[in-house]
């Protein structure tokens, strides 16, 4: 009774969600230094976690291309799919095909499966390590849009001081082709594609998804999307990005740690839309330190039984995150 009743408030909870008024500045603003632009970037990003910058050249055309070639990709049989699965076993890293891998904590305690989530990993700019299927054109689509998200979002750190001119040089990003599988096929006691959480890196960069439904590309619906907890408030909103030409910037943990609170990380969520049969799209790129970088931070993260405390290494975020939230292997 007690579990029926959280799954109902959850549902409730959903459904009465509020609207975040997400701050977008245009690029030409942003790249002719437009000082009231920088500010209103500045402050989304300190005060709700999330900003937008619309009208970046050529971004439309290589999103365009990315969901197609995401769309051949996902649309591969489950056995052609799984030949792109890491091979963890033989040392392999997280590169490539996952589906259903990651759990999350529910506020009522639950750890929840994303059984919804398939994703497809790789390193942005491209490197030795990346799998690409043969089957489909995917590595072209995938690395442009990477690119040109890696860009952006390095200008965007730089200009709220995250990181130093060559802080990142030779770090490749971690791309997150992302496929959320029909909005009906999923626990009907879980609202969520994807449960609420923060990612663990130093910033995120995203486009806005895009759905189908019978194959045919629909709006987003309202209850369904991307939700943020904003920085200064209590409840998840929901981030209206309906428009394709907007890229989308959020915080991540070790963001928060190095700079000592002084940015907060961004806790999100994906919900899933309780009526239709909804697939979604979305591409997201996450920035990385040096994995022997150390932090010792006076953040409030300091007290998350991942950090070390005297000086915490990426690389020991990092994996003591995957830890925490990749389902093991039977
Ligand atoms: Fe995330």
């Amino acid at each position: 009774m007690k579990r029926v009743l959280a799954i109902l408030l959850a549902f409730q909870t959903m459904l009465s969600a509020g609207v975040l008024e997400l701050d977008i500045i245009t690029y030409d603003q942003f790249v002719s230094r437009d000082e009231e632009a920088l500010k209103q970037l500045k402050s989304a990003l300190l005060e709700k976690g999330i900003v937008g910058i619309k009208g970046i050249p050529g971004y439309r055309e290589k999103v365009n291309a990315y969901i197609e070639a995401a769309g051949h990709f996902f649309q591969l049989p489950e056995e052609v799919k799984e030949k792109y699965a890491p091979n963890r076993e033989a040392g392999d890293l997280f590169l490539g095909y996952e589906k259903g891998k990651e759990k999350f904590k529910r506020a009522d305690g639950e750890w929840v499966v994303d059984d919804l989530k398939v994703s497809y990993y790789a390193f942005v700019p491209d490197n030795e390590s990346n799998k690409w299927p043969t089957e489909v054109e995917l590595k072209t689509a995938y690395e442009e849009l990477g690119m040109l998200m890696s860009d952006t979002a390095v200008q965007v750190m730089q200009q709220i001081d995250l990181i130093g001119p060559s802080t990142l040089d030779g770090i490749p990003r971690v791309g997150r082709m992302l496929y959320y599988r029909k909005s009906v096929e999923g626990r009907s006691d879980n609202p969520l594609w994807c449960g609420a959480h923060f990612d663990h890196g130093l910033f995120t960069a995203l486009i806005p998804a895009v759905y189908f439904e019978e194959g045919k590309q629909v709006d987003e619906p309202a209850d369904a999307g991307l939700f943020v907890k904003p920085t200064n408030g209590t409840e998840f909103e929901k981030v209206v990005a309906n428009d394709p030409d907007v890229m989308l910037f959020q915080v991540g943990e070790f963001g928060q740690l190095v700079t000592n609170d002084a940015i907060k990380a961004t806790e999100h969520r994906v919900q899933r839309p309780l009526a239709g049969s909804i697939e979604r799209y979305c591409m997201a790129l996450f920035f990385d330190v040096s994995m022997d970088m150390v932090v010792d931070s006076t953040s409030t993260l300091t007290n998350d039984s991942r950090y070390k405390a005297g000086g915490c290494s990426y690389q020991h975020w990092s994996n003591e995150s995957f830890k925490r939230y990749i389902v093991a292997e039977d």
